[in-house]
């Protein structure tokens, strides 16, 4: 379908907009972005299309300052607006919300932000302190000028995912937060807005990541340390210098720490990884099942792959 999406940039534009579809009746799913989009968000407004039906789809696009910190790449992060909208035609989205800076921060940087808990300083709030903080302040921020019923995130960004779904149960936002899969290159790299900062031998060694990340669910029905060990193998054939990893870790869905090294039943876990290749950082991750009943079962659910 490629219908030309309704471009607004203020509050008020979007009011008008939305105002007569919502009073009759139909739901509205919202596409949190910050534009540069690829294959991987347009998936996500496929199934905020899916979810909704005949509802209204709106993207939002902006590039949100207080998520990024000092010498972060808030200055030279890409901004296609016009290319961007061209995808929401072709993806059917019915509005897109493009404000500016000052329209979402009118009185400058907010006094009251939202805190994301403990969670909020691991992994990646680890390497970006504050990172979360804004993430969770501005999709709080789009959540209420747009009034969603369900919000599409991707699994790629999946502790943002996990912080967004926790906020809205925790506030009582009242909107479904749903996580669609990460999309991914042929060689299996994430599609994301910085690969484009690659250059052409940081590509090829980019999707080395994935790759350790596919090595640790083959060998996941082994327990977590196997899991571990099969993707640190990967990542090691990679001289430091040209992979810098900053973590691996393996946790609950949930991403809470405590997880069982040997479970006799299979769990539901989640490997996690980050790296710096050359100056630009790369995160990734996986869903992995640990541990099975019998050795003999782990084996021959190691050879189905
Ligand atoms: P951005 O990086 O533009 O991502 C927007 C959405 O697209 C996020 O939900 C992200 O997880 C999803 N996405 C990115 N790459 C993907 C891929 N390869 N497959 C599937 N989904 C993918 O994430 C942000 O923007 C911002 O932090 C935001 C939530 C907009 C707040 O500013």
């Amino acid at each position: 379908m490629t219908s030309t999406p309704v471009l607004v940039a203020t509050r008020d534009e979007l009011d008008a907009v939305l105002g007569p579809r919502r009073r009759s009746g139909h739901p509205v799913a919202v596409v949190t972005t910050m534009g540069a989009l690829h294959e991987g968000h347009a998936s996500l407004f496929r199934e905020a299309r899916h979810r909704v039906g005949e509802g209204v789809v709106v993207a939002t696009v902006f590039v949100n300052p207080l998520q990024f910190g000092a010498g972060e790449d808030l200055d030279r992060y890409p901004r296609t607006l016009e290319s961007d909208v061209a995808m929401c035609a072709r993806e059917g989205v019915d509005v897109v919300f493009a404000p500016t800076v000052g329209e979402m921060y009118p009185d400058g940087e907010p006094v009251v932000t939202v805190e994301p808990g403990p969670l909020g300083a691991e992994l990646e709030g680890a390497s970006r302190p504050g990172h979360f903080r804004g993430v969770l302040t501005v999709v709080a921020k789009l959540f209420g000028v747009v009034r969603p019923d369900v919000a599409v995130f991707g699994q790629k960004d999946y502790q943002q995912l996990v912080l967004v779904t926790r906020m809205s149960r925790d506030l009582d936002l009242r909107v479904e937060v749903v996580g669609a899969e990460t999309v991914r290159e042929p060689d299996g790299l994430a599609l994301s807005s910085r690969n484009r900062y690659l250059g052409e031998a940081e590509r090829g060694r980019a999707a080395t990541l994935s790759r350790a990340l596919r090595a640790a669910q083959d060998r996941a029905a082994y327990g977590l340390p196997a899991a571990r060990w099969a993707a640190m193998r990967v990542l090691d054939e990679v001289p430091e210098s040209e992979l810098e990893l900053d973590y691996l870790a393996i946790r609950t869905p949930e991403l809470a720490e405590v997880l069982e090294e040997h479970p006799v039943d299979p769990v539901p876990a989640r490997i996690l990884v980050a790296a710096r290749v050359g100056s630009t950082r790369l995160i990734d991750n996986l869903p992995l099942t640990l541990g099975s009943t019998t050795p003999a079962a782990a084996s021959s659910a190691s050879r189905a792959r």
